[in-house]
């Protein structure tokens, strides 16, 4: 059987460069959540500590912002992202509801958890361990699904068109197996504002943000989106940059595991190569535009 194990501490640069990346819409989205006496928020699977980072602005002097993770090198990058501004705790949510108690040391006014959950083996308890942390009032909100991305042409000149949506293909397949080879797996079959909704939380809602990037990117953005496809690809084919072959960033992915086509693989192969001519990096059409969606909870008063 085909299994995926992530190894996050590999991926703790990419999370700190992510939290770095997405400033912006963690300001925006942080601002959003805040409300009139938050004392205590929390940012469960914080990557590299971008939202945590943005709560801690967003709240008064005095509040305060725990940031949790399960991967010590993954906290270590959000320590130094977050520059003592918030409080780094080592707990996962795999372990049930008193680890992270115990983490927060107080009622939660807000608990954010983006991308996160879905790695949890047992999502609904995961999000039943949440609910359980906050004070009476407070919001639990998911940040999970949305719309895949979009940023290339249809037609790339390379390969046959439609490569980045049998990208996103692929991935979905990978998700599936990622998530039965977790500990403990349990299916999910109902959406998060269910979820939450069995978590025994109160005016659940969901509200999805557009962020749109027209081209031409500026090089900074265009390098970010170029290494997001890399990371993509090498993470279906077991390849890394570094070496050309064998279980790059982590993931192990046995040959037999075919993902993408051997076609498209030579096509992301030549658009992935600097030294082609069919470098996405060179590209003035690539754009970004991507839709997240933020499903909140209530915790009864
Ligand atoms: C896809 S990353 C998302 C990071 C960040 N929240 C973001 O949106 O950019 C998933 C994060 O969840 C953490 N994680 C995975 N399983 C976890 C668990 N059971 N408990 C706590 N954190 C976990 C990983 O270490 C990683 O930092």
């Amino acid at each position: 059987m085909v299994e995926i194990e992530i190894e996050w501490a590999e991926e703790a640069g990419r999370l700190r460069a992510s939290a770095e990346g997405e400033a912006d819409w963690n300001r925006t989205v942080a601002t959003s959540l805040v409300r009139d006496g938050d004392q205590v928020a929390v940012d469960v699977g914080c990557g590299g500590g971008g939202m945590a980072k943005a709560l801690a602005d967003a709240l008064p002097a005095g509040a305060t912002v725990v940031a949790i993770d399960a991967d010590p090198d993954v906290l270590e990058q959000a320590r130094q992202h977050t520059g003592g501004a918030v409080r780094c705790e080592l707990a996962s949510m795999d372990d049930g509801a008193e680890p992270l108690r115990k983490a927060i040391d107080a009622p939660a006014d807000l608990i954010w958890a983006s991308a996160s959950v879905h790695h949890a083996g047992d999502q609904q308890a995961a999000v039943e361990a949440l609910a359980s942390l906050l004070a009476p009032g407070g919001r639990l909100a998911l940040a999970e699904g949305g719309l895949p991305a979009r940023s290339l042409p249809w037609d790339l000149g390379v390969g046959e068109p439609g490569l980045e949506l049998r990208l996103d293909l692929a991935q979905d397949q990978w998700f599936k197996v990622m998530r039965e080879s977790l500990p403990g797996s349990v299916p999910m079959p109902y959406g998060w504002t269910d979820a939450l909704t069995r978590a025994g939380l109160t005016d659940v809602t969901t509200r999805s943000i557009l962020t749109e990037t027209a081209p031409p990117l500026s090089a900074e953005r265009l390098e970010h989106l170029v290494s997001g496809f890399r990371f993509r690809v090498e993470r279906l084919t077991g390849t890394s940059s570094e070496t050309g072959h064998g279980h790059g960033h982590g993931h192990l992915v046995p040959a037999d595991a075919d993902w993408l086509s051997p076609d498209d693989l030579a096509a992301w192969q030549q658009l992935l190569d600097p030294d082609g001519p069919h470098y996405l990096g060179r590209r003035t059409d690539l754009a970004v535009l991507s839709v997240r969606s933020i499903h909140l909870g209530h915790a009864p008063r």
